[in-house]
């Protein structure tokens, strides 16, 4: 890891815009991007293909540091590929994230994803969104933001994105399912979702993704990145 390489760290609850937020504010910079959240998502989902139990922590380990993942940019969009198949559909299902949100809080798993999350670090510099980047994985982050939305904002974001795509669920599960996972991530021993000292904390509860960026843009321009 090269500490000359800077970083931008987009922590938060899901739900909060910080992918999309994060993903943007790479592409305005040409910059890489890191979607961490992606790569439990991959290891539980591979953990589940392969016949192992989420809480198998040696094995489910193993899986995170073979991963064979990359990702990449093409027409304007982030894939995250297994094995060269885009993942994007099976990835960013509820139960996906559920099963994500179980794995992180094996201590071996996140070990091995750490130097892995590490190696995304290259010129000329990396925004990486997650629930730790700020600070365990990248603590000396040029700018380190933390998202926040209420949990019944957030729920309705991910229905009416849902039923856009046309799947028909019902709110109070999402939230629900929210809430769960929230409290798992707050109150895991290791690498717990929390603001780093240093972060500035944007409720985006009242905010559109474009309010948000051009605030953030706004944080870029007081710390000399653009
Ligand atoms: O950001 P996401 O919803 O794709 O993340 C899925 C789960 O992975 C989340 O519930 C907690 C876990 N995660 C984590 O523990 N640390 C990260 N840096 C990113 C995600």
């Amino acid at each position: 890891m090269s500490t000359t390489v800077p970083v931008i760290t987009i922590d938060g609850p899901s739900g909060t815009g910080k992918g999309t937020l994060g993903f943007r504010i790479a592409q305005r910079l040409g910059w890489h991007f890191l979607d961490s959240g992606a790569l439990y998502r991959l290891v539980a989902l591979r953990a589940g293909d392969e016949g192992v139990a989420l809480d198998d922590e040696l094995r489910v380990a193993s899986i995170a540091q073979h991963l064979p993942v990359r990702f990449e940019v093409s027409g304007g969009e982030f894939r995250t590929l297994l094995e060269g198949r885009d993942e994007a559909d099976r990835l960013r299902t509820e139960e996906a994230g559920a099963a994500a949100s179980v794995v992180a809080a094996l201590p071996a798993v996140r070990a091995a994803l750490l130097s892995r999350q590490h190696n995304f670090r290259q010129l000329p510099g990396l925004v990486a969104d997650g629930r730790d980047m700020g600070t365990v994985v990248f603590p000396d982050a040029v700018l380190k933001l933390f998202l926040t939305a209420s949990a019944e904002v957030r729920a309705g974001r991910r229905h009416k994105q849902l039923r856009g795509k046309g799947i028909d669920v019902r709110l109070a599960p999402l939230l629900e399912d929210i809430r769960r996972r929230d409290q798992r991530d707050q109150q895991r021993a290791i690498a717990p979702l929390l603001p780093a000292p240093d972060a500035a904390i944007l409720d985006t509860t009242e905010l559109g993704i474009s309010e948000v960026e051009n605030h953030v843009i706004g944080l870029l321009r007081e710390c000399g990145i653009v």
